[in-house]
């Protein structure tokens, strides 16, 4: 019985490769009668292949790992899809004679290339899962059985690694082909790759150049299709024709920002926003990046509907400014300068087991529910992302100790003066030992950090990194006592409640979130970040209150509700 997932295959294919073919006998002569009816160039490698062939064909080709499947980021894209993008790239009349795939799984887009352009000289193709490679020799046999009078390009399939396939030897071409480089390359992260202990990565692994605490946290974090299409982009800046791969946004997002540095010579740079969920079955944001190679550098992209063609918005650079939607940017683009205050990002400690705890009839517990006596002093109220939903807070569901007033504190002074916090501590040290980042190395025992005196500060303005709802909260002390955030929120301190409630006004108002809207990227994990706030200048969002006879809130009503006293702390902004 054949195996089902060659049930697309016509029959026929199997039934020619082991009759008619199993009377020739020579490599050679199999191969080239292959190539005259389908076009590829040593569709078996060797004899034991040819041997081995039904053997080969019939076992499933599927990934049947979970984790398998996750480290080669294998997401087939379905053919309707790969059907629509060649028919949209088409409507673009472009017409490539040489095309490259360069991680082409079961093969659903050479098919369509195939299908859709007519002048194709060379097809190239690379993918490291040999039962794909099968697939997809199987399917373009298979098509051309059914398509024989068909234009047949010279089509070499690459069984191998890509980051060890060297293109420049392998791919032939001059200064006249017109190249479409298309694709879906592997959905993957460096940092998911190398959780599970996987090599399938490029060799220079800090290739953004992140240095210290920045590779530490995640800047160094990248997608491996991100690290293809620059490879890609680099290698055929000198070739013309077209650029066309399913990315997810954040890559596409990435290319943009650093294309003020990198420059590649790419224009007409578009992305086509697909329902990953509908076509890949993953929560996935995920377009079609498409741009010209061997053009003029640009430094924006045009966002579209790839389903009815509605154009979105633009986003990229303009005016030096890197944003996430120039047309409404423009209207509020004089807020873009240096912020006023610090943003800092909430405290962390990893140890959320038994740092994290709540108040249950009189006593703290943590995660395991355990009742735990501690001296009050070291204990704070503490804030998640998820608590950051109101107007103003002064209460806290949650608590945490406070082991250090800076980074890199003493903590020995625990131990003499707080006995009981110290046992509890100590108790529970193999929750700090086992705490993976770096950061913690060769720090005092129970070291925290995003700590400083910014956090003692009794008043707080504070905002979520991870909600797209862009809230400030405004924070009063409980108790007398500041309340503390997380790392999941980025905040200011202020020791003066009026200056406070100022600068809240401000955040809160119509303009001021319309103009952080157009800077946020809502794909990225963290859509606001503390380099999107230190944008904010508070001196021209004072300005244009008082400009705007029609704002909401204006100057004057922003004076009204601050007494006297503190209206002269508005001179603090010009
Ligand atoms: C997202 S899937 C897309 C496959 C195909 N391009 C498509 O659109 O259906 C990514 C493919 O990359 C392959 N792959 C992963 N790592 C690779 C590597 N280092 N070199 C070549 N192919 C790789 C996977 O086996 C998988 O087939």
């Amino acid at each position: 019985m054949m195996n089902n997932s060659f049930k697309q295959i016509n029959p026929n294919v199997l039934d020619f490769i082991g009759n008619e073919l199993s009377e020739i006998q020579h490599l050679n002569k199999i191969n080239d009668k292959l190539q005259s009816l389908c076009g590829i160039i040593n569709f078996f490698e060797n004899k034991n292949e040819i041997l081995n062939f039904k053997e080969k064909f019939l076992q499933s080709e599927d990934r049947k790992k979970i984790a398998n499947k996750s480290e080669f980021g294998d997401y087939q894209t379905n053919s309707e899809l790969t059907d629509n993008i060649c028919k949209l790239l088409k409507s673009k009349k472009n017409n490539p004679n040489i095309v490259f795939e360069p991680t082409f799984g079961k093969g659903n887009f050479i098919i369509s290339v195939l299908n859709n352009f007519e002048n194709i000289e060379k097809l190239y193709g690379v993918e490291i899962y040999k039962p794909y490679v099968w697939k997809t020799k199987l399917k373009i046999l298979d098509y051309f059985l059914k398509n024989p009078h068909r234009n047949k390009p010279e089509i070499k399939l690459f069984h191998a690694n890509f980051f060890d396939f060297d293109i420049k030897k392998n791919i032939k071409f001059t200064e006249t082909d017109k190249f479409l480089i298309i694709g879906n390359p592997p959905w993957v992260t460096n940092s998911e790759l190398s959780g599970i202990g996987s090599k399938n990565l490029p060799r220079k692994v800090n290739f953004k150049k992140h240095k210290g605490l920045d590779a530490l946290t995640g800047k160094g974090n990248f997608d491996i299709a991100e690290y293809i299409s620059n490879s890609l982009l680099t290698l055929f800046s000198r070739s013309s024709g077209n650029f066309a791969f399913l990315v997810k946004n954040i890559v596409i997002k990435n290319i943009l920002y650093e294309q003020a540095k990198v420059k590649h010579k790419i224009g007409e740079i578009e992305k086509y926003k697909i329902n990953a969920k509908k076509e890949f079955k993953v929560s996935v944001n995920a377009s079609l990046f498409f741009c010209n190679l061997n053009t003029k550098p640009a430094f924006t992209c045009s966002e579209y509907d790839f389903y009815t063609k509605e154009k979105l918005k633009t986003f990229g650079r303009t005016n030096n400014k890197f944003v996430s939607n120039i047309e409404t940017y423009q209207k509020h683009k004089n807020f873009d300068g240096k912020c006023q205050y610090e943003w800092r990002q909430g405290m962390k400690h990893d140890a959320s087991k038994i740092m994290e705890l709540e108040q249950k009839n009189g006593y703290y517990v943590n995660k395991f529910n355990d009742k735990i006596e501690l001296e009050p002093d070291l204990v704070y109220g503490i804030l998640k992302s998820s608590d950051l939903k109101g107007k103003t807070l002064n209460k806290t569901r949650k608590f945490t100790i406070v082991t250090q007033k800076k980074i890199g504190q003493p903590t020995s002074y625990i131990k003499d003066e707080y006995p009981k916090t110290y046992n509890y501590l100590q108790n529970n040290i193999e929750h700090f030992n086992k705490r993976k980042s770096s950061i913690y190395k060769g720090k005092p025992l129970f070291s925290i950090f995003g700590i400083g005196d910014y956090s003692f500060k009794p008043y707080k303005i504070a905002i979520s990194g991870l909600y797209k709802q862009l809230n400030f909260t405004l924070i009063k002390p409980n108790e007398n006592k500041p309340i503390m955030l997380d790392d999941t929120c980025y905040f200011i301190g202020f020791d003066d409640l009026e200056e406070a409630e100022i600068i809240w006004s401000l955040l809160q108002s119509e303009n001021t979130k319309t103009f952080l809207k157009s800077l946020i990227f809502s794909d990225a994990k963290r859509s606001v970040t503390k380099d999107l706030l230190m944008r904010i200048d508070f001196v021209q969002i004072m300005k244009s209150f008082n400009q705007a006879k029609d704002n909401k809130l204006n100057y004057i009503q922003l004076r009204q509700r601050i007494t006297p006293a503190e209206q002269t702390k508005l001179i603090l902004f010009g």
